[in-house]
């Protein structure tokens, strides 16, 4: 069955571009990214990986940490990062898991629907994992799964987007409408009584008796 939110990460050891790294300890008490690219030396691949690298310092600032995953080995990783950065301009300083047997890329489902389930039934373009996204909170649970074609580049900047959402929401009870963006109005979740959203927010509108809307709250 495939992983869903509220689901625990499922913990693994893997060998990275920095050293070996078990999950669930190398995320600690913080929140952690695992994103999956098909291919090194690919076009998309790597203006995604240089675009992760710039944004790593937005990452680290929510305490979010970053590791990237392939089915190619660790030495190709390195050989790579100097061509995202003659590309992008980025140095990549987040970890790489080299992910040769598929381990990982099976237990989080990051194989396409293709020739079967082991990796004998598999050709090689079978093997590349899509481009898929977990957010895992502190807790350990699933926060949010993306995933998309081998063909389209992610906005990383949506990544960042919802992790303010949902970092948000663990802390004050309130969701955030579409389009939303750091510093515009918040909704006050169906679980906060009249009541409870003065106490808590001071005032908010009420747009629709279900859709009430508060500043966002920054303590
Ligand atoms: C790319 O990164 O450009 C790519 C990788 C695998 C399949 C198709 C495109």
């Amino acid at each position: 069955m495939s992983l869903r939110i509220n689901d625990i990460a499922p913990d693994f050891t893997a060998e990275t571009s920095k050293g070996t790294i078990s999950f669930h300890d190398w995320i600690g008490n913080g929140w952690g990214v695992l994103f999956s690219h098909p291919k090194n030396f690919t076009p998309v691949c790597t203006t995604e990986l240089g675009a992760m690298a710039g944004l790593q310092d937005a990452f680290a600032a929510r305490g979010v940490k970053v590791i990237g995953i392939s089915v190619d080995p660790v030495e190709s990783h390195e050989r790579w990062k100097n061509d995202i950065r003659t590309a992008t301009g980025f140095e990549v300083d987040y970890p790489l898991i080299g992910d040769k047997d598929l381990a990982v890329a099976k237990l989080y489902d990051m194989l396409p629907a293709g020739a079967g389930e082991s990796s004998e039934g598999r050709t090689p373009a079978d093997n590349a994992t899509v481009r898929s996204v977990f957010v895992v909170g502190p807790d350990k649970k699933i926060k949010l799964i993306l995933t998309y074609p081998m063909t389209t580049g992610r906005n990383f900047d949506e990544i960042l987007r919802a992790i303010d959402s949902i970092q948000l929401t663990a802390k004050h009870q309130v969701a955030t409408p579409a389009n939303w963006k750091q510093g515009e109005d918040v909704i006050i979740t169906a679980a906060v009584s009249n009541e409870d959203a003065i106490a808590r927010f001071g005032s908010f509108d009420t747009v629709l008796p279900y859709l009430r809307k508060t500043k966002q709250p920054t303590a």
